[in-house]
């Protein structure tokens, strides 16, 4: 127990959920001190560079930046993620680099090599879940220490967490909804303004909703990530992407939205999970009146279990304060599990 020290905090990826985490501590400050929490940055990296202050970084000034941390001169140009990672004084990493589904990294290395050395990691990260739970897991497990990944889907939805500890005393028999909030944006959009397909994506990158590759949302492997995610650590199977059959958004015409919405329905993509091992994403028919029929970037996920039946869950899935929230989550569960005296 650390009694009330301060937990120090490093954030790995300081793009648009690295940012969010940073404004988040900031916003949340006074609360969580009332508590007894102290949370300091201590470090932040990205593609340019490092910055670190043992005594807490200047969050506000560093969310005044506009962008990349290049434009900040305190910037150590020659200090890498790794060093910061393996070096500096921390007690949790936030990984929050961009998910890259085929190697996992850089997240990849660096969670293990936090988790190596004996630190926490809170991560947004979908490739290194979808790729390596397993020995992740194994490595926290190995140095005593958490590896927590409810930003890794449904945004600031609950999901991850909720089936693990709140639903712990049922059998979930499957997981359904929608899992990315940029397609939810681009069909919400495609209906309600009638905008075309590439225009509404554009809005979504621009708002910070996309994947840093867009394809990964409208493709459908964005949710297909998701659903390996829930499929192994939830269900505990050894899911990996190409088990889940995938089909996204790119065929989805205004016709054929019209033709369903004169019928009563929402074309929705849907991602499933269910306990017999079966694991789909595809754009669906969803009536207009069914809880799961949620619109922007709100996303929503029906558990089916047997002894509470059917939980529904909503909130947006994408966006950078929405995935902070998640990750401010994880950090205040460590700290209230190990750090709280
Ligand atoms: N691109 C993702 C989405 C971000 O739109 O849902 C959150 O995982």
């Amino acid at each position: 127990m650390r009694g009330a020290n301060p937990i120090r905090v490093i954030i790995v990826g300081f793009g648009v959920v690295g940012r969010g985490v940073a404004r988040s501590m900031l916003m949340e400050r006074e609360r969580m001190l009332s508590t007894g929490m102290d949370l300091r940055l201590v470090g932040i990296a990205d593609l340019w560079g490092c910055m670190v202050d043992e005594g807490g970084l200047d969050i506000a000034e560093l969310c005044s930046l506009d962008g990349v941390l290049a434009r900040k001169t305190s910037i150590d140009k020659n200090m890498s993620s790794y060093d910061l990672i393996e070096k500096a004084d921390y007690d949790i990493l936030v990984e929050t680099t961009p998910t890259n589904k085929d190697t996992g990294e850089p997240g990849l290395g660096h969670i293990k090599a936090a988790l190596k050395g004996g630190k926490h990691v809170v991560t947004s990260n979908k490739g290194p879940i979808v790729l390596a739970y397993g020995e992740l897991s194994k490595l926290a497990e190995e140095n005593n220490v958490r590896l927590c990944y409810e930003a890794t889907v449904g945004g600031a939805m609950p999901i991850i967490n909720l089936a693990r500890e709140a639903l712990a005393g049922n059998t979930i028999i499957s997981v359904k909804g929608i899992f990315n909030g940029t397609c939810n944006y681009i069909l919400t959009r495609m209906v309600d303004t009638k905008l075309p397909y590439e225009h509404a994506l554009s809005e979504a990158q621009e708002l910070g909703y996309a994947e840093a590759d867009p394809t990964y949302d409208v493709e459908g492997y964005d949710t297909a990530s998701k659903l390996v995610i829930i499929a192994n650590t939830i269900f505990g199977m050894n899911s990996k992407l190409s088990d889940v059959e995938v089909m996204g958004i790119t065929r989805v015409t205004p016709e054929a939205i019209k033709l369903a919405g004169d019928s009563g329905y929402s074309i929705k993509l849907i991602g499933e999970v269910s306990r017999d091992g079966s694991l789909s994403v595809a754009p669906r028919m969803v009536p207009k009146n069914h809880q799961l029929n949620v619109h922007g970037t709100l996303n929503a996920a029906l558990i089916e279990t047997d002894l509470a039946g059917e939980i529904t869950v909503t909130g947006k899935g994408a966006g950078s304060i929405e995935a902070a929230s998640a990750i401010m989550g994880d950090i205040a569960s460590i700290w209230i599990e190990l750090y709280k005296t």
